[in-house]
């Protein structure tokens, strides 16, 4: 008995931007970013939403169109539980989840998100198991009006809201788009098999988006500080920089416009992402008894096609055992798997009864693998 996946889905937003498009902003060109990531475009949300990504998402996975891969349609009132894993929803409050949940009318789910960055769906899922064994053993503790047999996980992002455009070294990496699961507590199947999730200090701040969330305030260290408000006494919307006394570099720091972009010292985190991802697949192994040589698909996190290729000769395995889906989509992030999931079932690389590992890494730092009974 297990946390099945019973269907998934993807989706893109409209605008397809190439390399050379990004030539135009950067100096920079479609060979360096080829040969140094495997990606050859990514898609940027204009028009739509976190929500408008997840909810088409989640309609596939759930069966409500045609677009995804899903072993039974459900109805809504059959979801329990909605995590979306995100740093980049739409609003604080309501959660990335919780608009969801409101928009494919899931009236019997409870809804959270969940911030791991990149890993974000593989920590997502494994609440989601964990909350699902609780429920099924009877726990008291689990949430909700009902029993938890049926989840909706996401992973959702628009990365590119929080790019730096004018940073070549990180603007080419990301795209946007969301991806989404079913999962459902099954008495026969194994479903799951093993998860293993994992923080590591990143002690330099490899990878970060620091700034969010900074709503600017009249005080300083010393209390109220009038000369912090504009001339009409109103504070200026505007991100507060860590300065205490309001002197005049805080206050013409406070007329910018948030500063809230994912920085990343590329080496390092090429460096962590190697030895994390081969970690976790080695501790989900080990979990569950499962020889490496009978894992039939691993998806990884597609942050860079030379990460999973390094990866892959690290433990010996044929680079055709992984899911590469980054040359038209980029790092997604928290969408980065579920979409890269997405695809596997829907090229027919993953039948019943195979044995699959999705693992990741991320900021935080963050990494992480699940591997399940298909
Ligand atoms: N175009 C052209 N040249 C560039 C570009 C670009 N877009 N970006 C950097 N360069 C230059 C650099 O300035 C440098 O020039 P220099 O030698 O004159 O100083 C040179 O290319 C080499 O730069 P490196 O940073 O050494 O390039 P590297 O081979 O390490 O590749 C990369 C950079 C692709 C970022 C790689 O380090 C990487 O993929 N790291 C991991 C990223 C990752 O996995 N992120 C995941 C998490 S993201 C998240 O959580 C949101």
């Amino acid at each position: 008995m297990g946390c099945t996946i019973i269907g998934c889905g993807k989706a893109l937003p409209a605008l397809e931007v190439a390399n050379d498009d990004l030539a135009k902003l950067v100096e920079t060109n479609d060979e360096w970013i080829v040969t140094r990531t495997g990606i050859s475009s990514r898609h940027i949300a204009v028009d739509e939403t976190g929500t408008d990504l997840a909810e088409a998402a989640a309609r596939a996975a759930l069966g409500w169109s045609p677009d995804g891969w899903c072993e039974a349609s459900l109805a809504p009132e059959d979801i329990d539980l909605v995590i979306a894993a995100t740093f980049t929803s739409d609003a604080l409050v309501p959660s990335a989840a919780g608009l969801l949940r409101e928009r494919l009318g899931l009236e019997n789910a409870i809804a959270f998100d969940l911030n791991a960055a990149c890993t974000g769906f593989v920590y997502a899922l494994t609440v989601a198991e964990t909350m699902m064994a609780a429920s099924a053993a009877g726990f008291p503790g689990a949430a909700g009006r009902n029993p938890i047999r049926r989840a909706l996980v996401v992973g959702s992002e628009r990365l590119t809201h929080v790019t730096d455009w004018a940073d070549r070294s990180t603007c080419v990496l990301f795209g946007d788009g969301a991806g989404a699961a079913v999962v459902e507590w099954d008495e026969a199947r194994p479903g799951i098999l093993a998860s293993f999730i994992l923080n590591t200090t990143d002690d330099t701040g490899a990878l970060s988006c620091p700034h969010a969330f900074d709503a600017p305030v009249p005080f300083d260290a010393d209390g109220v500080a009038p000369a912090l408000l504009d001339g009409a006494g109103n504070v200026p919307y505007a991100t507060m920089p860590p300065a205490s006394h309001a002197d005049d570099a805080h206050v013409a720091a406070l007329q910018e416009p948030p500063l809230q972009t994912v920085y990343m010292d590329g080496q390092k985190v090429f460096k962590f992402a190697t030895e994390a991802m081969t970690e976790a697949i080695h501790r989900v192994l080990e979990r569950s008894g499962v020889a490496l040589e009978d894992v039939a698909c691993i998806v990884p996190h597609q942050a860079n096609e030379r990460i999973i290729k390094y990866a892959a000769k690290k433990l010996g395995l044929p680079l055709d055992l992984f899911q590469l889906s980054i040359a038209n989509v980029g790092n997604t992030s928290a969408a980065s798997v579920p979409m890269a999931l997405a695809d596997a079932y829907a090229a027919g690389r993953i039948k019943r009864g195979d044995k699959v590992i999705m693992v990741a890494f991320g900021g935080g730092f963050t990494s992480g693998a699940v591997l399940f009974e298909a």
